[in-house]
């Protein structure tokens, strides 16, 4: 496909602005530019083609099965989007007064109330702006009430077990404390006696994401628990995976004092590529003085903004956050209702249904029911045929299939993360489960198929690391003479 730059030709023109009988403004010399802006010049057809074409190249939840584990790419229902345009939400302004913005202030208050329920904890900020930008604003606040205690000098440490999510570490790392890394035992579970000798008055807190990255539900919960508190430490629970949990069991009774939730997965809304994402913090009692403001507040009928907080950690995002997630997720939420423990019923329900087909074919690190995800192993793979999970990544895209999450967790060689959320068919599961059989099959009697894979794609396979860090988004204009205009 040409770029836009190949496709102009000098002096095409998409639509004529009428000039208006008014004076032209002098623009002082040092000011003006030297050449007219180097832009495309195409009809509107032409144009409206090229980004047709272009959208077509993308892969997304609307095009077809996204089992990307951890990142719970499941379908954001449209009527969310017909009311996050409606005029009084998509036009109001965020520094409008409160007494003119009462709507929005009230579905706030509101989205709080129902992340209060969904998490079994005391109070909640929505002001993060993603999970990772939660994580740093949760050990914020740890730090706050340490130093409070007096005790902010002495507690330096945060244990995280190794099958966290990366965010986990560098959030730590960010706010100022020592990483302490435990173990995971042979069932899947955080090794509680590895835990056991990384705990004591020095450590501030745990961060856990339960269910794990390996899709199971810790199993030593209770036993976590006692050791933290009994220590004097806080526990945080990262909340990336709360979409397999909704309704059933809540952060709060787990004895979590922090959560994190993720709306962009769990309360939909379209993510990926960078966002947009909403990370709220919910929190115990204990810990409410220090959350950020503004806090939405609610005096009779009345909802404010409340920033008189003197113990407050002060500012973590621009006004009181990114409001157009909030729209969507209170939708969403208001949508299932009660019911928002089917839903969590239904990813789990998915999740094993795909892991019972699979599990005789792939190696299964920790053979238990799992929850809304699951981790699969191609090592088995790679030692009889020489296929890593990357080759299965890439031959999944000739079946039509978004590659699941692969690599990670670390503590699983050659893994594959899949989570095939509540929102999929049975007919998508089993013709992706069929996709994965094929794969083994083909691994035995065609490996070149799929060690070339993907075929018939725009692109075969890039160098990532490359194409993330130096990414080329100007065009060349001096290497293409004749390409386009060049005044
Ligand atoms: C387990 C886990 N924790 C934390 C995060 C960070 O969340 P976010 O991407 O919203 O910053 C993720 C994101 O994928 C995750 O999977």
């Amino acid at each position: 496909m040409k770029l836009i730059y190949e496709k102009s030709r000098p002096g095409r023109r998409g639509l004529e602005i009428p000039k208006p009988d008014l004076p032209v403004p002098s623009v002082p010399a040092a000011l003006a530019r030297a050449n007219p802006p180097r832009l495309p010049e195409l009809s509107e057809p032409e144009v409206l083609r090229h980004f047709t074409e272009l959208s077509t190249r993308n892969f997304g939840v609307d095009t077809g099965f996204y089992p990307l584990g951890s990142c719970t790419m499941k379908y954001n229902p449209r009527v969310n989007e017909r009311l996050v345009g409606l005029p009084g939400f998509r036009d109001l302004h965020p520094l409008t007064e409160d007494d003119a913005a009462q709507g929005a202030l009230e579905l706030e208050w509101e989205l709080q109330q129902i992340l209060l329920e969904v998490t079994g904890l005391d109070a909640v900020s929505l002001q993060p702006a993603a999970g990772s930008q939660g994580e740093f604003t949760g050990l914020l606040l740890m730090r706050a009430y340490f130093d409070d205690r007096g005790e902010g000098e002495q507690r330096r440490k945060i244990v995280i077990p190794d099958t966290a999510h990366g965010t986990n570490p560098a959030s730590v790392t960010m706010a100022g404390y020592e990483v302490t890394k435990v173990s995971t035992d042979a069932r899947g579970n955080v090794d509680v006696d590895d835990l056991r000798a990384n705990v004591d008055e020095h450590t501030a807190g745990l961060m856990l994401t339960n269910p794990s990255t390996l899709g199971l539900f810790d199993e030593n919960i209770d036993e976590i628990r006692e050791i933290f508190h009994g220590a004097g430490a806080l526990m945080y629970y990262d909340g990336a995976n709360l979409n397999a949990v909704c309704g059933i069991s809540r952060p709060g009774d787990m004895g979590f004092d922090i959560v994190h939730i993720n709306l962009h997965k769990t309360f939909s809304q379209p993510h990926g590529g960078g966002g947009p994402g909403g990370g709220p913090i919910a929190v115990r009692q204990t810990l409410e003085p220090y959350l950020p403001v503004p806090v939405v507040s609610r005096e009779g009928d009345v909802f404010r903004l409340d920033y008189d907080r003197p113990q407050s950690i002060g500012k973590v995002r621009g006004f009181s956050g990114p409001f157009g997630v909030f729209v969507r997720s209170y939708a969403f939420m208001r949508t299932w209702g009660p019911g928002l423990r089917e839903m969590s019923e239904v990813a789990v329900l998915n999740a094993n249904y795909l892991l019972a087909m699979l599990r005789d074919d792939y190696t299964v690190p920790f053979d238990r029911t799992c929850m809304h995800e699951f981790v699969l192993s191609a090592r088995t793979l790679k030692q009889e045929h020489g296929i890593s999970a990357l080759d299965v990544a890439k031959r999944l895209m000739d079946f039509g299939f978004h590659p699941p999450t692969i690599y990670f967790p670390l503590v699983v060689p050659e893994a594959l993360m899949i989570e095939p959320t509540e929102t999929e068919a049975k007919e998508t599961l089993d013709a992706f489960a069929e996709a994965m059989l094929q794969i083994v099959r083909e691994a035995r009697d065609d490996p070149e198929a799929i060690r070339s894979a993907p075929h018939g794609r725009p692109v075969g396979r890039l160098d990532e690391v490359r194409a993330a860090k130096t990414p080329v988004v100007r065009y060349a204009f001096e290497q293409r003479v004749g390409a386009a205009p060049t005044t």
